[in-house]
């Protein structure tokens, strides 16, 4: 299996809809045997994808392809013998509690308890932890 993770930008000043990303990804990445953890905190994502080589890829590439995002930048591309995300979901920090970093932080603590690998649980966990007001 391959596990592949990015982070990019938002396009400024344009209202990300992470609902319609979310319910998109839901079905797609189901379909496709896929797994992983999204994060959006209002400004930026960072996102982990993990299955079979092929539906991984060319879901990567689809996501390369959504204006809705741009500065895509992968972190790491790498085979795994098992799933570290189990299911696939998302964590953001939505309009209405931007600003509310410890809630983001919280989740994403939750949702990668079971993350063997201690490089990618500290990078999800450091990254929910961004002071956006610096
Ligand atoms: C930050 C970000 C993450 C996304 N993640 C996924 C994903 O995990 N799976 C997926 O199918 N689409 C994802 N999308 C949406 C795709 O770019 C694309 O719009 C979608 O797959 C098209 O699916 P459709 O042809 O079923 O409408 C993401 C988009 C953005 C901006």
């Amino acid at each position: 299996m391959l596990q592949y993770c990015y982070i990019s930008s938002a396009r400024p000043g344009q209202p990300v809809d992470v609902d319609e990303i979310l319910a998109t990804s839901r079905r797609n990445n189901q379909q496709a045997g896929l797994s992983g953890l999204l994060i959006f905190d209002g400004r930026r994502f960072l996102q982990v994808l993990e299955g079979e080589g092929a539906a991984v890829r060319s879901t990567v590439e689809r996501i390369q392809a959504d204006p809705r995002h741009r500065a895509i930048v992968k972190l790491s591309e790498r085979r795994i013998e098992a799933r570290e995300f189990g299911d696939w979901a998302m964590a953001c920090n939505r309009v209405a509690d931007a600003g509310d970093s410890r809630n983001l932080a919280s989740t994403v603590d939750a949702l990668t308890e079971g993350v063997a690998d201690a490089n990618t649980r500290a990078l999800f966990r450091s990254f929910a932890r961004i002071d956006r007001a610096a």
